[in-house]
């Protein structure tokens, strides 16, 4: 590190420091094989699916084609089945000779000759959690050595077969491992989520400065139920794990099932808006062979992926709960702007929610509304109540504007209403003398 931004760092709270590897600035985006893939390793019955190169050169492709690399889906993540059941003679990890015949090296090779990223998954523990070889304590540089070899860009670390004594000196000796072969390597650590997510076990402050991005909770599956269970466990605790993010170093609320069989429309929308809000980590696990132009309409929206990625890295947070079922996120953004979501927890009929800007701690001035998911805008002022219409498990998403400079006439009518002899005619601007 240079002095200049060692003093910086030194200069800021401890909280907001980030593994020094310069990687992950926003939320990672791309493509991962656990969720809808699995440990599918048939691939004799089943080769267009199993875990194999031909899937990630597929996913790659598509990528590359279909217009997701260009808004920042980027990396393609092996998970779990990818090795072989044995190391190789000089003790390191090597794919499954089958299925990745032309091996890792030569994949990543592939991804980067189409300005894409390859990352690749590991068990801290005996075996992964899929059963295949772990990379115990003793192993830990030799695999981080082997990945940079590989020219891997990021590396998830699972905590299977291990337990909390191992994870304590395993997960930061892989950050100095990884760190140690001069490669960037984005490093995804799922420790918290064996430790139960929450302090005093995790101590998000060392996450920070050892770890990219980590799993607070348990996994995702192709449900609304998974995907509603995983949003109450990141907003009841959002006061525990919002200062924890940042550029950097993210929260990982778990993949994108966005594409697959488990979500209405609706229900793909909530999905997308509240990982925008969370600044989650924006990996999809779905089939992009296949996907549907609804669900790829959701996925590719600029706007929502632009607030997700927002530069100033913060996590954003619920500010509404209603009785009614009515929720209200909001997430602070760049010069000012913010975005906020209504969300609907309801199961009968959209719902019409009535509030205004004010009321949502918005300050006085006149904001420039723009739906993410209808591209309408508007003009509200922080006074102004209106409507929004919820479906049931949807949401409306919203990027809001700065506060736009008082007017000349607003700031007339404030300074007259201060002046007990005049009275102002509001709409019209215009005075007239008390009697
Ligand atoms: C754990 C992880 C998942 C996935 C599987 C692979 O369950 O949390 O994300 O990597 O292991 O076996």
């Amino acid at each position: 590190m240079h002095l200049a931004a060692l003093l910086f760092a030194s200069a800021l709270s401890v909280g907001t420091l980030a593994l020094d590897n310069g990687v992950m600035r926003t939320p990672p985006m791309g493509w991962l094989a656990w969720e809808r893939f699995r440990c599918d390793i048939n691939c004799e019955n089943d080769p267009k699916n199993c875990i194999s190169e031909n899937l990630f050169i597929d996913m790659a492709d598509r990528l590359a084609e279909d217009g997701w690399r260009e808004l920042g889906y980027v990396y393609v993540n092996i998970d779990d089945c990818w090795s072989s059941m044995e190391r190789d003679a000089k003790g390191r990890l090597q794919a499954d000779p089958k299925r990745f015949p032309g091996g890792i090296h030569k994949l990543a090779r592939y991804m980067h000759d189409r300005g894409l990223k390859l990352g690749i998954y590991g068990d801290m523990g005996t075996h992964t959690c899929g059963g295949y070889p772990g990379t115990t304590l003793d192993k830990i540089q030799i695999d981080a050595q082997t990945f940079a070899d590989w020219e891997v860009d990021m590396f998830k670390f699972d905590g299977c077969y291990s337990n909390a004594t191992e994870q304590e000196k395993g997960y930061p000796l892989m950050s100095k491992a990884l760190n140690a072969t001069g490669r960037p390597i984005g490093y995804s650590c799922s420790w918290p989520a064996y430790q139960g997510g929450l302090p005093p076990k995790v101590n998000y402050t060392l996450l920070g400065q050892i770890c990219n991005l980590w799993r607070n909770y348990g996994d995702i599956q192709d449900s609304w139920d998974s995907v509603l269970n995983i949003v109450d466990w990141f907003f009841e605790n959002q006061d525990v794990l919002i200062p924890a993010a940042g550029p950097g170093r993210w929260n990982d609320p778990d993949m994108l099932v966005v594409g697959d069989f488990g979500l209405s429309m609706d229900q793909s929308r909530s999905q997308m808006a509240l990982w925008a809000i969370m600044a989650a980590p924006l990996f999809m696990s779905n089939d992009l062979r296949t996907i549907s132009s609804g669900a790829r309409t959701i996925l590719q929206n600029k706007m929502a992926i632009s607030i997700n990625q927002d530069p100033m890295g913060i996590q954003g947070r619920r500010i509404v709960k209603e009785k009614t079922g009515i929720e209200v996120f909001w997430r602070p953004l760049l010069k000012n702007a913010s975005a906020l979501v209504f969300f609907s927890r309801r199961n009968d009929m959209p719902y019409r929610y009535q509030t205004n800007l004010g009321k949502l701690n918005y300050t006085f001035g006149s904001y420039k509304i723009f739906d993410v998911f209808t591209d309408k805008t508007m003009t509200l002022k922080d006074t102004t109540d209106f409507v929004v219409s919820v479906n049931p498990t949807g949401v409306v998403m919203w990027y809001v504007s700065a506060p736009a400079k008082r007017n000349l006439r607003q700031k007339f009518r404030q300074t007259i209403l201060q002046n007990k002899h005049w009275t102002v005619e509001t709409d019209k601007g215009s005075l007239r003398k008390n009697k």
